[in-house]
């Protein structure tokens, strides 16, 4: 059963603020207690570098470590532990991909398919591969609430010379879950490779990479319950054997020469140089644990509960907008009429309610919405509909003096 007020009470975050309400997952997530946990354990009680050290704490780390490969391999659906490489979060990863594939497999005159509903970090990173090789940048199309419209993507691969297609599994603004499964399988039709930005999707929906055919998947720790600082890339193990590292140092290589050769080891060993997040690694493995213990589909159904409740209850408000009705991915992002977001942010922010606004790094998301500047409130396991309620009296009774008496 899902127990919200059980899953409350191993969140310190949650006890040790009991007026919060926290309604910003979407940027990072509250940590539960194992995780804590296992970080101050590794300092605490079993610190030592990973695969370098002749002793037992070493061996041990190094064993988790590697364990924690094999926990996120399983968590994503991917079969072979080596198609997991960490990185420092999802922009690491995305970077990561988009360097190696514009020096690789791009060439003047080919096309990189994105989207207007890109974070900066899976969009950036193109338009510096696309400077460097000469490739174009393409957007499909979207309908005009900013969902993906599938009729239009599979146009955009008429006489044209599509190598990659970037795209979000869910857009961390608009909270709609991109039909992946699909994208991927048009893509490979038309001999494209696809990079899926999953920062939103794999904390909130089971993902299975080989059900859905990715070819690279990127997402962070952080978001999903576990430590800062760490990242994954997951990419199909051809494709990670034919890229190169961004850097290079310690404990990706086999041997390197005078000359300069240098003899890289297999992947993930060669994308992973110097020392890594290993605490960061640890807490991962726990948050998937704690994850999975509660229940991936039950964590997912009660996002789209809480969203689909707050959208209803806003959606009886005259003074408020929503952009993004039917959203799944426990994402509802609104305005309220006539009054600027950060300010609204300010007056939610002195009766303890945290949520984000702006572009939230969606710069070109704008123009599609019709709006600047939002507030977005992103709900996770934790977050309950008596939140949400109280979240919604406020609304009610916020103008324009309130939120200017609360910015100064
Ligand atoms: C959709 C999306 N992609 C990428 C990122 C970047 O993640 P990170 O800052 O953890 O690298 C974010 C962060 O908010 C995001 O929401």
């Amino acid at each position: 059963m899902f127990d919200v007020n059980k899953i409350r009470d191993s969140f310190p975050m949650i006890r040790n603020n009991p007026e919060l309400i926290y309604f910003d997952s979407s940027a990072t997530s509250l940590k539960p207690q194992c995780v804590i946990d296992t970080v101050v354990n590794y300092y605490e009680k079993e610190t030592a570098n990973i695969h370098r050290g002749d002793y037992d704490i070493s061996f041990d780390v190094s064993k988790a470590y590697d364990n924690t490969r094999k926990t996120v391999a399983g968590f994503i659906g991917a079969q072979d532990p080596n198609c997991i490489v960490f990185t420092s979060g999802a922009t690491a990863s995305l970077n990561t991909v988009a360097i190696n594939f514009g020096k690789k497999f791009l060439t003047e005159g080919d096309v990189i398919l994105t989207s207007e509903l890109e974070h900066a970090s899976n969009i950036l990173p193109w338009f510096k591969a696309a400077e460097e090789s000469g490739a174009k940048i393409e957007y499909v199309p979207l309908n005009v609430d900013g969902s993906f419209n599938l009729s239009e993507y599979v146009k955009c691969f008429e006489n044209k010379r599509i190598k990659i297609v970037a795209l979000p599994y869910v857009s961390n603004v608009l909270g709609y879950i991109n039909p992946v499964k699909q994208i991927c399988r048009i893509a490979h039709e038309n001999h494209a490779l696809v990079c899926i930005d999953g920062a939103q999707s794999v904390p909130h929906i089971p993902t299975n990479v080989k059900e859905d055919d990715i070819d690279f998947l990127a997402f962070s720790s952080h978001k999903m319950l576990g430590p800062s600082g760490v990242g994954v890339l997951y990419a199909k193990f051809d494709l990670l054997n034919q890229m190169d590292p961004i850097f290079y140092g310690g404990g990706s290589n086999a041997r390197f020469f005078k000359n300069g050769e240098i003899m890289l080891k297999n992947s993930p060993d060669k994308f992973e140089a110097g020392t890594p997040c290993i605490e960061g690694v640890l807490g991962l493995q726990s948050a998937i644990e704690y994850l999975e213990t509660v229940g991936m589909e039950k964590i997912s159904e009660h996002c789209e509960q809480l969203s689909n409740y707050f959208a209803d209850k806003l959606n009886d408000l005259a003074n408020v907008t929503v952009y993004n009705r039917g959203s799944k991915a426990g994402i509802v992002t609104f305005n309220l009429k006539q009054i600027f977001a950060q300010d609204a942010a300010s007056y939610f922010n002195a009766n303890h309610i945290s949520v984000r606004t702006g572009n939230h790094c969606a710069k070109l998301l704008p123009n599609i919405i019709n709006a600047s500047e939002t507030i977005r409130a992103s709900f996770y396991l934790y977050n309950t509909f008596e939140e949400i309620d109280r979240f919604v009296e406020l609304i009610k009774d916020t103008t324009i003096e309130k939120c200017v008496d609360s910015v100064l």
